[in-house]
């Protein structure tokens, strides 16, 4: 017999239901994500150390889904000879990055609201990429072409530093996460060994890969994957 199943469509009205929630939630997140901190300098401290320092080599880093800033962006910025874009889709999130940040001078910091995947720059732009619990938002497919965006906006030798769902996920939907009333929420993923076969399929070399359990019990793979030279 025919598997007759349905695919997984998720809502056409996604994203603005997920800049809805944010918009409504980024306070509980906020705090509620702090436990998760020492995991994220842990792996952005691995992408610090393949990066120049030396405040005579400036470094373009664009943050994915950066939310209020904290601490990531904040630690990015703290290296003197980095400009930082920081991409949101949640207006509510962006406004508390902007009384977080502070870099000096304030050009460094460039805050960009939308949908990641409607961001453009130009090709071999960026030095690196970091997408910490935020392309987990995108529905799978949309995680490729990100993925292949982020690529071509690299340079050669640059590096992307992201987390994604471990467990494979068609699309998951619930509706008051962190028992918030305006908490409805989405992830999706293609599983630690189909995303690792994406990333690698767009032409990443994957350096780093690690599955990782959260405070809560979600567990992450996290990739830390380079641009060939070439
Ligand atoms: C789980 S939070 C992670 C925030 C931050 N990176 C951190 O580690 O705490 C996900 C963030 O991604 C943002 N987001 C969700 N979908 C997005 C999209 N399509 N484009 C840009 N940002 C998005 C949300 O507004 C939210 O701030």
């Amino acid at each position: 017999m025919a598997d007759s199943q349905p695919l997984y469509d998720p809502p056409a009205d996604l994203k603005s239901r997920l800049k809805a929630s944010y918009d409504a939630i980024a306070p509980k997140y906020n705090e509620w994500t702090i436990p998760h901190s020492s995991t994220r300098l842990n792996y952005l401290d691995q992408l610090l150390g393949r990066l120049p320092t030396s405040s005579s080599t400036p470094v373009s880093v664009l943050e994915l889904g950066c939310g209020h800033g904290l601490p990531v962006t904040q630690k990015l910025l703290s290296h003197p000879n980095f400009s930082v874009t920081a991409n949101d889709l949640s207006s509510a999130q962006l406004a508390l990055a902007r009384t977080n940040l502070q870099p000096d001078p304030p050009s460094r910091l460039t805050l960009l609201e939308g949908d990641m995947l409607a961001l453009d720059f130009p090709p071999a732009s960026l030095d690196a990429v970091v997408a910490m619990y935020s392309i987990i938002h995108l529905p799978r497919a949309e995680q490729v072409e990100m993925l292949r965006k982020i690529v071509a906006w690299l340079k050669p030798g640059g590096w992307v530093l992201a987390n994604f769902t471990a467990v494979e996920l068609e699309g998951r939907e619930v509706q008051n996460w962190l028992k918030e009333e305006k908490g409805w929420m989405f992830w999706s993923s293609w599983g630690s060994e189909g995303t690792l076969e994406k990333v690698r399929g767009v032409g990443l070399e994957v350096v780093v890969q690690e599955t990782v359990e959260d405070v809560v019990d979600v567990t992450f793979l996290w990739i830390l994957a380079r641009k060939s030279d070439s």
